[in-house]
């Protein structure tokens, strides 16, 4: 397929009947902002950018002008393990897991549904995700459908020490340990962490598994561009060429296009705009493409991740249509005011099914393919949400492909991280999660946390037992 752009279409962000974003007093404001908060970001010059001593701007400086050579390295690697196997077990969580999903539900199709071809379709392994999670009913259906096959794995972690893919990664290692001997077990593990620290790097060490580096100066959620997710996208058979160069030229685009027609940018605006001067506390990330879903999670975790700081931050709830039109639509059309919309549209979708109307309830829409439908119905919604008081934008996709990805991952990570500094955030941090990983750490009683364990019972005792009924 040949490369097209991404469009953002602004037109309904405004209050309806009222007034369009761009005239709120705002704006200007914020646009002459955008463009100096922007400059920092590529100098790398303001301590809003550091996790500790760290420019946290890899991922816009490094990651979409990766070289060739390291891309075929990570192409070989994947080539070789992915001819061995049947099936591929992804392990990682946050940022270390949704984006290798987004990518491929959007280009090879949903896996669970992609996953029931046959492998001459698919031409390539069955893609297993684990450690997003720690249900067991979840982790042992997926062992008990790998069983017996021949497995390749990689376990993904930055800090190499968060708990659910470390779990994950136990029982898959267990389980090829019953089935193949040590040196084919080190074969089928790729890990991808820090290039020195971490309990990941020292057991891949032991244990002989091929390593490729998260870098240091990307964080999880911005880190679906570095080998964090190109391993994993090249052995689900994904272009990972292409998604690069979908991502340098979209890189290229916010560096060089004046912020009236820079996607980014604008997109950073209007959501500050929307969030501090007009009363909008969530932003739906919405779409009718199935194989889109995942991507909307994706979006769920950058935005909220980096810029719900310090009382601030808008809420990125993925939306499913129709299904949700027929559930929430209605709070989300007639609800409290605080609510704007994304919609992820698609021009061109890769396949098409023609509706046979005739004697049927939807005789009118006989001989038209079901895009048309699906299309009109989404564009529907938004027409009618916009009418109620929502303001929308959408990201138009041409088509779903590996460079059309790329692309769109580079502007968001773009827009999230300028709309995170207008708010005064570091959208490279995220205590919040570190103090949910302590809590949880100490609950499940982790050496080292005896403080917390013992702050714990102690807050747990202050609890009136009256209330357990
Ligand atoms: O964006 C982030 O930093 C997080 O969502 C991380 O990706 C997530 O917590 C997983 O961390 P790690 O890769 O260190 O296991």
């Amino acid at each position: 397929m040949s490369r097209q752009k991404i469009k953002l279409d602004y037109r309904r962000f405004g209050i309806f009947g009222r007034r369009h974003v761009t005239e709120n007093d705002a704006f200007q404001n914020a646009s002459q902002q955008v463009v100096k908060l922007h400059d920092l970001l590529l100098a790398g010059k303001d301590s809003l950018l550091k996790d500790k001593d760290v420019v946290m701007t890899g991922w816009k400086t490094d990651s979409p002008f990766v070289s060739i050579s390291k891309l075929d390295a990570i192409q070989e690697t994947a080539r070789k393990l992915a001819f061995q196997i049947d099936d591929f077990i992804s392990i990682g969580i946050g940022g270390s897991y949704l984006g290798i999903q987004s990518t491929i539900d959007a280009v090879k199709g949903s896996i669970e549904l992609t996953n029931m071809l046959p492998k001459e379709k698919r031409k390539s392994p069955r893609i297993f995700f684990l450690g997003h999670n720690m249900d067991p009913a979840y982790t042992s259906r997926v062992l008990e459908i790998i069983k017996g096959k021949e497995i390749g794995a990689v376990v993904i972690s930055k800090s190499g020490g968060t708990v659910e893919p470390a779990i994950a990664f136990a029982v898959t290692k267990n389980l090829m340990e019953k089935s193949y001997d040590a040196k084919k077990v080190a074969e089928r593990i790729v890990a991808v962490t820090d290039k020195a620290k971490g309990a990941l790097k020292k057991l891949a060490d032991e244990m002989g598994y091929q390593t490729f580096v998260v870098p240091d100066n990307v964080g999880g959620r911005f880190s679906v561009t570095c080998p964090v997710g190109l391993f994993a996208l090249a052995v689900a058979g994904v272009d990972i060429k292409e998604f690069i160069a979908g991502a340098k030229f979209a890189e290229e685009q916010v560096r060089e296009n004046r912020y009236e027609k820079n996607i980014a940018m604008l997109r950073a605006v209007m959501r500050f705009v929307a969030h501090k001067h007009m009363g909008i506390d969530i932003e739906l990330a919405s779409t009718g493409i199935y194989d889109l879903r995942s991507t909307t999670m994706w979006m769920n975790q950058l935005g909220p991740e980096s810029e719900g700081k310090n009382g601030e931050g808008l809420f990125i709830v993925p939306q499913y249509y129709t299904r949700e039109a027929h559930a929430d639509g209605q709070l989300i059309q007639q609800g409290k005011r605080n609510i704007a919309e994304l919609f992820l549209m698609v021009e061109k979708p890769g396949v098409d099914v023609t509706i046979f109307g005739k004697g049927t309830p939807v005789e009118y829409l006989d001989g038209k393919g079901m895009h048309f439908a699906n299309t009109a119905f989404v564009e529907g919604l938004r027409d009618a949400h916009y009418e109620g008081g929502v303001p929308t934008m959408s990201y138009i996709l041409p088509q779903l492909d590996a460079y059309t990805m790329g692309m769109l991952y580079q502007y968001e990570m773009n827009a999230i991280a300028l709309s995170g500094l207008l708010l005064g955030q570091n959208p490279f941090i995220q205590p919040g999660v570190q103090q949910y990983k302590n809590v949880a750490n100490a609950r499940s009683g982790k050496p080292g946390t005896e403080d917390a364990q013992a702050a714990m019972k102690q807050a747990e005792g202050k609890l009136n037992s009256r209330f357990i009924i």
